[in-house]
């Protein structure tokens, strides 16, 4: 049978679904006084090999655009996905008051004048070579001078290095996606990555008990500790997928549950992923 295709929208605003999905990242700049200015961005991307080049689309109302015009220099700042709530609320203020609030560290940068983002895990040091003016927008073109990323992110395999990476991905207003799984071609099994399965219950929980345990889930989430976790729709137990470097500091994460302080009975045994 043939796919019924539909007719989307031109203009990307209306892209429901989406059909380019966008790394976000942050970008760091600094106006000619020094003033440090933070704005998520996901229209970003390596141009060329030679340079290297990478780019990304900004506004000519944008602190940023100006701040690059004025000194030059940016860091592309590669966030964990983690930082979503964070980046999506960064909108609402601007300038010293946005990095306050968003509680970002800015340290300095290797080779250029605007800064890292501390809690991000990659920087990606730039010197504006270029600015393609489209009306108010504009694609600025930077030489990279320097790239750096957290160590922990080029230890194992490539399931693992990317796990830590977390990145995340601009789909539509206010939705965005994180990435399941780093698999190789032509590999068998494509994934290995140990992890710790934990059996719950039974249990029958009062609805406050059972809202502190999948907050205290949330927080393991954003803190990258769970690969995922359910309940089993025809009973009274659920499951849960803990990423840990040892049985020890899996124990410590699934003691530390409500629900588990609660008394409700648990089993953990590692776990490989495979597929
Ligand atoms: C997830 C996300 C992605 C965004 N991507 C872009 C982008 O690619 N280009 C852009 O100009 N603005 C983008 N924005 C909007 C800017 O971050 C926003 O307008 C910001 O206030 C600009 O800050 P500035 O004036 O400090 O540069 C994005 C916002 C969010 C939340």
């Amino acid at each position: 049978m043939i796919d019924p295709k539909v007719a989307m929208p031109l203009d990307k605003r209306a892209w429901v679904t989406s059909l380019l999905l966008q790394q976000i990242v942050i970008v760091s700049s600094v106006d000619a006084n020094g003033i440090a200015d933070i704005a998520p961005k996901s229209w970003a991307s390596m141009a060329a090999f030679d340079g290297p080049i990478l780019g990304f689309g900004c506004n000519v109302t944008h602190q940023t655009y100006r701040n690059i015009r004025a000194t030059g220099d940016f860091v592309v700042n590669v966030p964990p996905a983690r930082l979503a709530e964070i980046i999506w609320a960064m909108a609402e203020r601007h300038g010293a008051e946005r990095i306050a609030a968003a509680g970002l560290t800015l340290v300095p940068a290797a080779r250029v004048s605007a800064p890292w983002i501390e809690e991000c895990l990659g920087h990606i040091e730039c010197r504006r070579i270029d600015i393609k003016y489209m009306g108010n927008e504009v694609y600025i073109f930077g030489t990279i001078e320097h790239v750096a990323i957290s160590s922990a992110c080029l230890i194992g395999t490539a399931f693992e290095r990317y796990a830590r990476l977390d990145p995340i991905f601009y789909l539509e207003e206010k939705t965005y996606g994180s990435l399941d799984a780093a698999r190789q071609v032509g590999s068998t099994p494509p994934l290995r990555s140990s992890m710790f399965l934990v059996k719950l219950g039974p249990f029958s929980v009062a609805e406050d008990l059972l809202a502190r345990h999948l907050q205290y889930l949330a927080t393991l989430r954003s803190d990258g500790r769970l690969a995922m976790a359910g309940s089993f729709l025809d009973g009274d137990d659920g499951l849960i997928v803990l990423k840990a470097a040892s049985s020890e500091e899996a124990q410590g994460l699934i003691a530390r549950d409500p629900l588990v302080r609660a008394g409700c009975p648990f089993s953990l045994r590692p776990w490989q992923r495979t597929f």
